[in-house]
């Protein structure tokens, strides 16, 4: 795509996506629920990622589902590593079609970050005999940090069974009803520790140089492309930085880009850190748009602008001054779920509450023309 900013381009304009069209630029960005049993989606899942819909987001994007039941976070992750998992994801992507979202899924691999507990039970390893288990794997034999399992080095046939996982996720996740799908390669998960040279030691074609660190994660991206539709976009969410001294910089994060956009790559949602613990991220407003303004700019590739987006005119902005294509929200969307229509409202333009919340939405003045009416 060319940087140049289209002169309509700002919060509420539709942006095309090969044959998808997202009816605004408000993305729900992946939020881990740890809500599954053995990786099925829940009645939770149905209502959080609903209520976003209901709220206005244009993209409504899952959690990290796993790939593989090694490759979860936690015992308790969404999973899509079986074609049971099908039928409760495709209720809900259903639903969020019905209410003019977009359905997206984040694929993903946790590497050595596998096998934890849930956060609200503390930062720790769970054993198989509470549902863990023993083959966390990674680039190389080196943890996270003291609270985390030491992997197993990844060799050839691993790595296979990986890129055939990812393949395989992204067929189920068709036939699950998503139109999107996104590789998780950032936050310290398996693609993102091949990617970086603090978590990548590793002495064969897939350490060294960052065009060796980066085999391994276009494998995996190249896989999902491939098994995803040709007319649905595929997305790809990198840490561009890992905020630590020799560790992946902007640069680099540059350099990868390239590298994905030639894979066929529709957007790179540009986040950032969680692969080292000694990562000092200068959090505050908008702490990551420029990354994905440098990255829209110098790789001529879709960028989203995720971190700390909360007000609609800083939304707004973000797509009018062309630093990124859209936003993604998190935890705003948790504090506000129909912030999309918030946000709307702000702007002037026009809002739109679903049908069913219409009257009791209203501000009072429309409301009481509108029971004059009635
Ligand atoms: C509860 C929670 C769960 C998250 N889970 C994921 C996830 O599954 N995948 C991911 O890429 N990012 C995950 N994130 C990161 C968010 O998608 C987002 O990048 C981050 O929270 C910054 O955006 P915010 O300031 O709008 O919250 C999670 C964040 C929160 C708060």
């Amino acid at each position: 795509m060319s940087s140049a900013i289209p002169a309509h381009d700002h919060l509420f304009a539709p942006l095309q996506q090969r044959s998808i069209t997202l009816p605004n630029r408000i993305v729900c960005s992946p939020m881990c629920q740890y809500s599954s049993t053995d990786g099925f989606a829940s009645e939770w899942h149905f209502v959080h990622l609903g209520s976003r819909a209901i709220g206005g987001a244009g993209l409504v994007i899952t959690e990290a589902a796993a790939v593989s039941p090694e490759g979860r976070i936690s015992p308790q992750d969404l999973g899509i590593w079986k074609d049971e998992h099908i039928q409760p994801l495709a209720r809900i992507t259903a639903f969020l079609r019905e209410q003019g979202s977009v359905p997206g899924i984040q694929l993903a691999h946790a590497g050595r970050k596998a096998s934890m507990a849930v956060p609200w039970e503390g930062q720790h390893t769970v054993s198989p005999s509470e549902g863990g288990w023993e083959n966390v794997v990674g680039p190389s034999a080196e943890r996270y940090s003291e609270h985390y399992s030491v992997p197993h080095e990844l060799d050839r046939t691993g790595m296979d069974k990986v890129v055939a996982d990812f393949a395989a996720a992204a067929q189920r996740a068709v036939k699950a009803g998503f139109l999107l799908a996104e590789v998780h390669a950032a936050h310290g998960y398996l693609a993102h520790e091949f990617l970086s040279p603090l978590s990548n030691k590793r002495t064969d074609e897939y350490g060294g140089s960052l065009v060796n660190r980066a085999r391994f994660p276009l494998e995996i991206i190249r896989a999902v492309r491939s098994s995803f539709p040709e007319d649905l976009p595929v997305w790809v969410r990198l840490s561009v930085t890992d905020w630590v001294e020799g560790g992946l910089s902007v640069d680099d994060a540059v350099e990868f880009a390239k590298l994905v956009k030639a894979e066929g790559i529709d957007l790179i949602d540009v986040s950032s850190g969680g692969n080292d613990p000694r990562q000092q991220i200068p959090v505050g407003p908008g702490y990551q748009v420029a990354f994905a303004e440098r990255i829209r700019h110098e790789v001529g590739i879709a960028t989203g602008a995720v971190g700390m987006i909360t007000g609609p005119a800083q939304a707004d902005q973000i797509i009018r001054t062309g630093q990124a294509d859209l936003v993604l929200l998190a935890r705003e969307l948790l504090r506000d779920p129909y912030w999309p229509i918030h946000a709307a409202d702000a702007l002037h333009h026009p809002a739109s509450w679903p049908k069913q919340y219409e009257r009791g939405a209203l501000g009072k003045v429309e409301r009481r023309q509108a029971l004059a009416r009635s």
